[in-house]
């Protein structure tokens, strides 16, 4: 196997160890110095509770709703949605713009062939925040965001999509991470969601504990439960 020590000098293996260490230290240091960190309100932690995985949480969201997928793929939550949730209609919006998902746009069209055709499943091409716009005020009984993950994104996903919900709506999202599973992404997504629900008072209802690494939260305004 090719090792790189085997062909540099010892002092040259630190040199060059210090200076990449350096240098992704720095770039570390940039990026957090960009996302705000602001802890969760005792107000917008008190009823949440958690669930063993996603599959649990489809089965504490409302069934025959509104829903969108918001990042799909190729559909394979999408699936589990319409078979555990029953949707009376589900929004699929994706940009598949990325080089790594450019091709799975035409297996999700292909997969949902029948449920596009009785008008259960509707696919809705775009960024996610630009799609937003397209829907009506207080359409959606839940969404689920799962695209990017980065904080000022998922910040701009929660504010638009929050316009869209019901009273009583549910805002669920994947990848309550800091950072990707394998580490090479900063993502954003629990920065995002507390200083959402602390400037527009809603409260985390559901957290998921994946061993694998990939949680999803589950939010709802505050002001909508006390009344009811
Ligand atoms: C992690 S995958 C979604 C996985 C899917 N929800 C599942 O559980 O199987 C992320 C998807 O988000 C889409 N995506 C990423 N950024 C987006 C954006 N800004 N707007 C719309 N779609 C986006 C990608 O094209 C990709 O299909």
């Amino acid at each position: 196997m090719f090792r790189i020590q085997n062909f540099l000098p010892k002092t040259l293996r630190k040199i060059l160890t210090r200076v990449i260490k350096n240098e992704l230290l720095k770039q570390r240091i940039a990026i957090e110095a960009e996302i705000p960190k602001i802890d969760f309100k005792k107000d917008h932690l008190q009823n949440a509770k958690l669930l063993i995985n996603r599959s649990e949480l489809l089965e504490m969201l409302p069934k025959n709703g509104v829903v969108a997928e918001i990042g799909v793929d190729e559909g394979g939550y999408s699936s589990q949605i319409l078979e555990l949730n029953n949707p009376k209609k589900l929004h699929l919006v994706d940009s598949w713009s990325s080089e790594q998902y450019r091709h799975k746009r035409e297996k999700v069209e292909k997969k949902f062939i029948p449920e596009i055709n009785q008008g259960r499943v509707e696919i809705n091409l775009g960024l996610s925040t630009e799609v937003c716009s397209n829907f009506p005020d207080k359409y959606f009984d839940w969404v689920y965001i799962d695209t990017g993950h980065g904080y000022k994104l998922t910040k701009e996903e929660l504010i638009c999509y929050s316009t869209k919900m019901k009273d009583g709506g549910v805002i669920v999202g994947h990848d309550f991470i800091t950072w990707e599973y394998l580490g090479f992404n900063r993502y954003g997504v629990i920065e995002a969601v507390s200083e959402f629900c602390n400037e527009y008072d809603w409260e985390l209802i559901f957290l998921t504990m994946e061993v694998s690494g990939h949680p999803s939260f589950a939010i709802r305004k505050i002001s909508n439960t006390k009344s009811s």
